[in-house]
């Protein structure tokens, strides 16, 4: 795939990727629909906002920040603590859903991030229902 294709560089680089996550947790601290997913975080978000930007730069396809800071993301093991099931997944891709549409990602861009996260968030549920 050529830099130019990857979902980092569609989406600005570092900046636009800051961009969204930024919205993402600002939209979980503001939205009631996301109450219970923004309920088993910290009572800060600063610290997962920068988590969750280092590593999305790698997931996307650009340099992977999170990786130098903490080596293999192990993303299900470091979820567990979490209960995750359906209602926790789905809160999480329609939060991130509507960060995209709101911090201006490309529609077609947009459908094809909402795909991989799906089967991210799939993979994390660790509970039933
Ligand atoms: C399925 C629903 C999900 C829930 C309920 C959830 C919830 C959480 C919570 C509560 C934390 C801890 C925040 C903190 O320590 O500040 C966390 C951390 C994190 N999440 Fe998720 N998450 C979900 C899906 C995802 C997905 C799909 C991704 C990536 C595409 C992701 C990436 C991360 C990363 C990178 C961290 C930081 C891990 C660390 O270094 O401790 N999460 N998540």
């Amino acid at each position: 795939m050529s830099e130019a294709a990857t979902g980092f560089a569609l989406l600005g680089g570092e900046p636009g990727v800051r961009a969204l996550v930024d919205r993402f947790y600002d939209l979980m601290d503001l939205e009631t629909g996301y109450a219970s997913l923004r309920r088993l975080h910290p009572s800060t978000l600063d610290g997962s906002r920068d988590k969750l930007h280092w590593f999305l730069c790698g997931w996307l396809g650009g340099p992977d920040l999170y990786q130098e800071r903490f080596g293999h993301p192990r993303l299900r093991a470091r979820h567990l603590p979490y209960q995750i099931g359906i209602a926790e997944r789905d809160q999480w891709l329609a939060c991130m859903k509507q960060a995209m549409v709101e911090s201006g990602a490309d529609a077609v861009l947009a459908d094809r991030l909402h795909a991989a996260f799906f089967t991210t968030a799939d993979w994390m549920r660790n509970k039933g229902g």
